[in-house]
């Protein structure tokens, strides 16, 4: 897979499970789907910073990816304040809310002014190899996870569909 479709494939299975937390009020179900949000948002990050954004840094591309870290920083600082809550606090709420906030809008910038540049500064090749060594190191986190992807998910919304 082209690593921008690698990129846009994973930013859509994040949004699907922010969207899957907020169907769950209990908070061992909304804990559940953290975790898996946890997991999704740290391999992606991780993926980004290691080959995608060290790949495409060239020209006015590099300019923008300052933004796209800064981003990342403030992601995991979430991160990392959210999985030492309890999930029943009003905080993590809160946090998640915001936590939420900063993706979609991290998202929604990559895939404006990154992904489009990296289309047209790279060839289809050249986004496929890449693409090939990204999803290769996810295969590898992904068997490093406590949880891993595949962990289950609280069974249906807690409303109608
Ligand atoms: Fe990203």
């Amino acid at each position: 897979m082209d690593a921008t479709a690698l990129v846009e494939t994973q930013h859509a299975e994040l949004l699907r499970l922010f969207d899957r937390a907020a169907e769950h009020e209990v908070p061992s179900a909304r804990w559940a789907l953290f975790e898996r949000i946890a997991d999704q948002l740290a391999m992606h990050l991780s993926i980004e910073e290691q080959l995608f954004y060290p790949a495409i840094a060239v020209g006015e591309l590099d300019r923008w990816l300052l933004s796209a870290d800064d981003d990342h920083r403030s992601i995991r600082t979430l991160l990392g304040q959210l999985v030492d809550l309890d999930p029943s606090v009003p905080r993590f709420d809160a946090l998640l809310a915001i936590l939420e906030d900063e993706v979609r809008r991290h998202v929604a910038f990559e895939e404006r002014e990154i992904l489009p540049r990296a289309r047209t500064t790279f060839s289809g090749d050249e986004l496929e190899q890449l693409g090939a060594e990204m999803g290769a190191l996810y295969e590898e986190l992904v068997g490093g996870t406590a949880h891993g992807p595949l962990a289950a998910e609280p069974s249906g919304p807690a409303g109608p569909p």
